[in-house]
């Protein structure tokens, strides 16, 4: 198997068989059979880029029915809304400027921009979600962000001052067309700025559901600095971000044109102690997933043999790689909850547990709620202390399966 970046040898270090695609939820009463693939992961030992062995077809996962909302989660909107605050009072400072997104998704942080009245792009393929960011006054272009789109938006629009993207690079296997058109749109000491799950985070919370068909890169300074080096860009910065359960926000200059942040040597030396990017390390991290899985299911056919009933909270991507890799179905979490109008009324892929609203959790509320989205764990917990007034659970499973009172 080789790199999809460099075509190195790649080390696999973790697998969890077939999966379905975690955004396809299903409605209930379809027939068509689901679209599987083999969820793998691996590493190169020459670029150490830690990626998927299997690539799902990019229509598959990102069309009109694509459901994610950037906007479900108030941390999250007051995030992106500080980024763009930040955006705008620094690189988009000088006269004119122009900032382009790849995976503006429903607009929240272009929407901020857009209400700054500064130029801006949108570059969404799934057309469901690019029609709320439309909606909400942003300029969107429904398209695939890639070498020839960017040559279009370049004649459209000229150079642009910055080019951002949150949790999509991560989403995009063919990063050699990205950079190309990254490299084209921006201008001479322009930055292009991408925000991912860590994988550093990833090992030490063993965090496994960050793993998902959607999920084909695995970042770390390592090797995003090799990757830019191949293209003619420098890393410049990184930035640790507590949202997602732990990410980095790098920052890519081209070379010559920025002094490297002292924190991007502090965060490759880390990486260098750590051996995070060692098969080895990766191998370790994949045991203590494999421990973990045997705990969750033991604990919910525990619940189960009690009469226990257990809910899923947030039907979120995520969840398509526990449910399926620990073979939980309906029967022993009875239902999830999950704010997502495209995703309520389905059932989840794979492993079909019925998805409703919010207002299902609270009638009544379950004695335990197995939390899917505990990356949002703060803001959900704050907002259920109902659950803890009916003496309600949370089983959490990051960084390993614990339960904690609501
Ligand atoms: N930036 C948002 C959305 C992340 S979900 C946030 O952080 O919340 C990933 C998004 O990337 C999806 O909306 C998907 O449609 C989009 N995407 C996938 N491939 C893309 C590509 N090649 N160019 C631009 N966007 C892409
Ligand atoms: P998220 O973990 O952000 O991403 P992914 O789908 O990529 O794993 O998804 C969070 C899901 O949880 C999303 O479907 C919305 C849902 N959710 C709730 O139902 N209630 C909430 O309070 C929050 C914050 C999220
Ligand atoms: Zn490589």
């Amino acid at each position: 198997m080789a790199c999809r970046i460099c075509s190195g040898r790649l080390h696999p270090f973790a697998d969890f068989g077939r999966q379905p695609l975690s955004d396809a939820f299903v409605a209930p009463g379809d027939p068509g059979e689901e679209f599987s693939f083999h969820l793998a992961a691996g590493v190169c030992e020459n670029c150490s880029m830690a990626q998927l062995l299997e690539e799902v077809p990019r229509e598959r996962m990102f069309h009109a029915g694509y459901p994610y909302l950037s906007s479900g989660s108030s941390v999250m909107r007051e995030h992106f809304g500080n980024l763009a605050e930040r955006l705008l009072a620094t690189e988009l400072a000088g006269p004119d400027p122009f900032v382009v997104e790849l995976g503006c998704n429903d607009g929240a942080m272009l929407s901020v921009v857009a209400g700054a009245g500064v130029r801006h792009l949108g570059v969404e393929p799934s057309g469901g979600v690019a029609d709320l960011a439309a909606a909400r006054g942003v300029r969107v272009r429904k398209d695939f962000f890639e070498a020839d789109t960017a040559a279009a938006v370049l004649a459209e629009d000229g150079p642009a001052d910055v080019v951002y993207a949150a949790n999509t690079l991560c989403h995009i296997p063919y990063l050699d067309s990205i950079m190309a058109g990254v490299d084209a749109l921006l201008r001479p000491g322009g930055v292009f700025v991408f925000e991912d799950p860590y994988l550093g985070d990833i090992v030490e919370r063993a965090s496994f559901d960050q793993i998902y068909d959607e999920h084909f890169y695995f970042f770390t300074a390592t090797s995003v600095r090799a990757m830019a080096r191949r293209h003619g860009f420098e890393l410049v910065d990184v930035e640790r971000l507590p949202v997602h359960g732990g990410e980095v926000r790098y920052t890519l200059a081209r070379r010559g044109a920025r002094t490297p942040a002292p924190a991007v040597a502090g965060l490759l030396a880390a990486e260098e102690a750590a051996a995070l990017c060692d098969p080895a390390t990766l191998r370790g991290f994949a045991a203590r997933v494999a421990h973990n899985r045997d705990r969750l299911v033991t604990l919910l056919g525990a619940l189960r043999e009690e009469g226990a009933r257990v809910y899923g909270y947030g039907a979120t991507a995520k969840s398509a790689t526990v449910l399926t890799y620990c073979g939980i179905g309906p029967e022993l979490v009875s239902l999830v909850t999950d704010t997502t109008p495209a995703k309520q009324g389905r059932l989840t892929p794979g492993s079909h547990i019925p998805v409703r609203g919010p207002e299902a959790f609270a009638d009544p509320y379950p004695d335990y709620a197995l939390l899917l989205a505990w990356n949002h764990a703060e803001e959900i917990m704050a907002k259920e202390a109902g659950f803890g007034r009916a003496g309600g659970t949370w089983i959490l499973y990051v960084p390993e399966v614990h339960l904690v009172r609501a």
